[in-house]
């Protein structure tokens, strides 16, 4: 048969431009809109990044303020949209309810037609502020817990807190939590970004986008893969940990947490995150031996890589990010859930950006099926 040579997982393969992130991936660095990832988390919060994605600048004093107050506005649910989480299965994934209502959530939409960029602008902003309220409000319903509904006094880093403990965070739970969600926002053609282009490219509404996006991210070799390093890291025992890795790495398994298409070093997310877990676990008193088994985990795991001479595979974004969110409290199910709650913003900013200059994405598959054109026979009964 013959062989024909195809990018395989579209390695390599530039599919449009972009002035929204930067992956550099021999040097470990990302940028949004030119500043890098280090600078914005340490000088800004979710709603300053959202809006630099938005619209590919900072905001002014009194432009922040205004787009602080339209997220705040549009944080609680119609009580429809409450009904709907009410029947929601509550074994389902919270992956799965965060697709299902943002469907919802356009069905309620009166401006769903409405094309305008004004608009557009409206409802990316009603998607970011609704789904930290849609998956907090379940998880309170499946817990038995009464529903903490939205504090306008607080930030969005700080009020999805609230709405999941009930509890007001401290100023470093916040100011940590608020970093990871920047680190998170945008990453490149990354698998879920580019699916969000894929429906945008066929001038599907943004809450398609957004839908289709969710599915792509939960899957765990992209976002899905946080929840399962902490599931790796609970289940390894101490004392059983090389014989884990020498096994995995033995049978050619994956490690989850380590490895990137684009990163051949260091993730940066990962640098800042296991910082933060570090900082996190201090301030606190608490969980400090989770993060020292995860550093161990990651070590041993570089030096076993390197004696096969795979010196190209790190810890990425997902590995460190657990342990912060097991730290603040958040379930081991709701850590791709906060990825998703941040990358949105990426995702809604890449869906006018690939409207600015649309062309319908349509690649091709090189056909090796059977014979064409053979007769048809039914098989036998
Ligand atoms: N553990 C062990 N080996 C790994 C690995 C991991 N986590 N990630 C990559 N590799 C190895 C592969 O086995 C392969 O080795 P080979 O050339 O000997 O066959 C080589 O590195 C290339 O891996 P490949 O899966 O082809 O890379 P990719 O670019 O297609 O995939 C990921 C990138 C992220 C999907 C992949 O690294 C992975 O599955 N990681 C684990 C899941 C994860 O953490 N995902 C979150 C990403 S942010």
């Amino acid at each position: 048969m013959a062989t024909v040579e195809f990018a395989k997982g579209l390695e390599g393969v530039i599919v449009n431009t972009t002035q929204l992130s930067k992956v550099d991936g021999e040097n470990g660095k990302l940028y949004y809109c030119g500043y890098t990832i280090e600078d914005l988390a340490e000088n800004c919060n979710f709603e300053e990044v959202s809006f630099l994605l938005m619209h590919k600048r900072l905001p002014n004093k009194q432009e922040l303020e205004e787009f602080d107050a339209q997220l705040k506005k549009e944080r609680c649910l119609t009580p429809e949209l409450e009904a709907s989480i009410v029947l929601t299965p509550k074994k389902g994934h919270p992956m799965a309810v965060l697709q299902a209502l943002v469907s919802m959530l356009a069905m309620h939409d009166d401006e769903i037609a409405d094309k305008s960029i004004e608009a557009k602008e409206r409802k990316a902003i009603r998607i970011i502020a609704k789904m930290p309220t849609v998956v907090t409000m379940f998880d309170a319903l499946r817990e038995g817990r009464p529903v903490v509904r939205p504090n306008k006094n607080l930030s969005h880093a700080a009020n999805m807190l609230y709405m999941m403990t009930g509890r007001i965070p401290s100023d470093i739970e916040e100011k940590i939590f608020d970093k990871a969600l920047i680190l998170h926002m945008d990453h490149g053609c990354n698998a879920s970004t580019f699916t969000a282009r894929v429906v945008t490219s066929t001038e599907a509404d943004i809450y398609t986008s957004v839908v289709a996006a969710l599915g792509a991210l939960s899957g765990p070799l992209h976002g899905g893969a946080n929840e399962k390093v902490l599931q790796m890291l609970e289940k390894v025992k101490a004392d059983e940990m090389e014989e884990y890795i020498d096994k995995k790495i033995e049978n050619k398994e994956k490690i989850m947490g380590f490895g990137h298409r684009v990163y051949k070093v260091w993730d940066p997310r990962a640098i800042i995150l296991r910082k933060l877990a570090v900082e996190l676990t201090e301030k606190m008193g608490e969980g400090a031996d989770k993060v020292d088994f995860a550093e161990k985990f990651a070590q041993y795991t570089l030096k076993r890589f390197a004696e096969i001479g795979k010196t190209n595979i790190y810890p990425n974004v997902d590995y460190f990010s657990g342990a912060v969110y097991a730290c603040l409290g958040l379930p081991t199910d709701f850590f791709t859930p906060v990825f998703a709650i941040s990358r949105v913003v990426g995702w809604v900013a890449h869906h006018y950006e690939q409207l600015v200059d649309n062309r319908i994405y349509r690649p091709k598959l090189y056909y090796n099926g059977a014979e064409l054109g053979r007769k048809f026979e039914r098989p036998d009964a």
